[in-house]
């Protein structure tokens, strides 16, 4: 696509989401520089576990891991960014042979590519462009390599039930027969506990949300007012998510590309999910393509890893 088409769909997607009973924005509008760089700071909340115990659970069982990996393991990251986390498993585990970060942005994507390199010189770096939602196809190397796939940070969370399912197969597939796939997991607890996650005192994920508004007047003919918006996370009991809106603190106007959206007073606008799990729900989920074979957790139980294999 080319920056204009990628702008009308944008423009697309906006006006259909703010023209539904429930105003809706898609969550990938988070993510300029400026909401990527406040995503790397909720990261760091005391409020925010999911990170925080997710390293954890990986820098005490890397060993273990390791061995449920395989021999001659080609590792293969959907969505990774700075390869963070990977760097446990790089930096303690030698039967790694290769690994392939993933991710939609190639800029950075190459640049941590050839750190990793310079870093890790016995392992084979080879990072692919592309979008994981949608199938694609792996550099034709070490085809006799097991495959593994790895998806932290709970992200499976933010997808919506079709959505997973598309997702579990695209995995299933890139992984092959006997393949592996290591992903984090974040479980049902207390409501408050979860709530707090997402209302941190400082405001920071107060900040995220409202900058879709800003990123949106940035790249599209918008006028939205970020602060005529008040952020609120809320747990929804029925589908057992963590629901992000904006509720509008006035009755007020925004513009769209000549296209006038009205907001009542209290009235959200939905902008993102974050589904909880339990060990046995998650495991019906994924039973259709993967056997769960470990699970590890903190000593609370708030936050899983798990390695599954293909069926
Ligand atoms: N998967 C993470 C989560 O749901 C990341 C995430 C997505 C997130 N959107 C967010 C975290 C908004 C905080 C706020 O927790």
């Amino acid at each position: 696509m080319t920056k204009e088409e990628q702008l009308q769909t944008m423009l697309r997607e906006v006006k259909h989401g703010l023209s539904l009973p429930q105003k809706v924005l898609p969550s990938k509008f988070f993510y300029d520089e400026k909401g990527s760089q406040l995503f790397d700071q909720i990261t760091e909340l005391e409020e925010y576990y999911p990170t925080r115990m997710e390293r954890t659970i990986l820098d005490d069982h890397v060993d273990e891991i390791g061995d449920y990996l395989g021999e001659q393991v080609l590792l293969i990251e959907l969505g990774s960014g700075s390869s963070d986390k990977t760097r446990i498993l790089l930096s303690n585990l030698d039967n790694i042979s290769t690994y392939i970060p993933v991710d939609i942005s190639g800029e950075y994507l190459f640049k941590v590519g050839e750190m990793l390199q310079h870093e890790y010189p016995q392992i084979k770096i080879i990072p692919l462009q592309a979008d994981y939602m949608q199938s694609f196809e792996l550099p034709e190397i070490n085809d006799t390599d097991r495959k593994v796939v790895f998806f932290p940070g709970s992200t499976i969370g933010n997808f919506r039930r079709e959505t997973v399912n598309r997702f579990l197969s695209v995995v299933a597939d890139i992984a092959g027969p006997d393949g592996g796939f290591l992903i984090g997991v974040d479980l049902k607890k207390e409501i408050p506990v979860m709530e707090a996650a997402y209302n941190d005192k400082k405001g920071v994920t107060a900040a995220f949300n409202r900058n879709m508004l800003h990123h949106l007047n940035q790249s599209l003919d918008s006028n939205f007012d970020p602060d005529a918006f008040k952020h609120k996370a809320i747990w929804n009991e029925n589908v057992g998510r963590i629901e992000m809106h904006l509720f509008s603190l006035k009755d007020q106007k925004a513009r769209v590309d000549g296209e006038v959206i009205s907001f009542k007073k209290g009235e959200s606008i939905h902008t993102e999910n974050s589904h909880k799990y339990t060990l046995q729900g998650f495991q019906e989920i994924v039973a259709p393509w993967f056997t769960v074979k470990k699970v590890w957790t903190d000593d609370n139980n708030w936050f899983s890893l798990q390695y599954l294999e293909t069926r």
